[in-house]
């Protein structure tokens, strides 16, 4: 396939490089990113806003694709561009209950009208998610930690793991990225940041 064939919508482009191609960590996500050299290719609205963006969120935010996709909006499996061109979304965590679902978006809404804080207040709402997501679980599994992202959860993972255990090694794939915090990007090969020993 030519790597800059229009797949679906208009700005899509193929990555030029395989992935199975010896890279280093760096060059796995620089794979499929945006770079200043393809700048000349967009529009004036389009480098504009790029401009904007680097200007005030600076060079570690990366851009996807050679032209950049700019979502507008989503429903399920499907993400739609500023330019109402619709994309198969098979990226963005979709495979749980997909994008804008009514459930999620009434609940949230509805706990965002009533209040949002923390953990360390007695309320009856946690304590009844707790136990219903306990109840679905094997006795073993009698505990629930509540995060909100990712990173954190990997974060707290760990912690929990090395005070159980005493041991301190992770065992990660190769091009692996597991969140944004200290200890989660330093065994994030794909961050390009990481301290671990290889090994093979
Ligand atoms: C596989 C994987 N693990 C962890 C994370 C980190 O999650 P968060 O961005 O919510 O901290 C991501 C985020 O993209 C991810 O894709």
């Amino acid at each position: 396939m030519n790597p800059s064939h229009q797949v679906c919508g208009r700005n899509f482009r193929m990555p030029t490089h395989r992935i199975d191609q010896p890279q280093n960590p760096v060059e796995v996500i620089a794979l499929n990113s945006f770079s200043s050299k393809d700048q000349v290719a967009l529009d004036a609205q389009t480098r504009s806003l790029i401009e904007r963006r680097q200007r005030v969120m600076g060079p570690a935010y990366r851009l996807f694709y050679t032209v950049p996709l700019q979502p507008a909006r989503a429903q399920g499996t499907k993400i739609v561009d500023v330019y109402g061109d619709e994309y198969l979304d098979a990226y963005n965590n979709v495979a749980s209950v997909g994008h804008n679902h009514p459930r999620v978006v009434e609940a949230v809404a509805r706990q965002l009208r009533l209040i949002n804080t923390n953990t360390r207040y007695l309320q009856r709402d946690i304590i009844e998610y707790a136990e219903s997501l306990v109840s679905a679980h094997d006795a073993d599994l009698a505990n629930v930690m509540f995060t909100c992202t990712g990173s954190e959860a990997n974060d707290l993972a760990v912690r929990m793991a090395r005070q159980v255990t005493g041991g301190t090694g992770i065992i990660v794939t190769e091009y692996a990225y597991h969140g944004c915090t200290r200890d989660v990007a330093s065994w994030s090969p794909a961050s390009g940041v990481g301290d671990c020993p290889r090994f093979g």
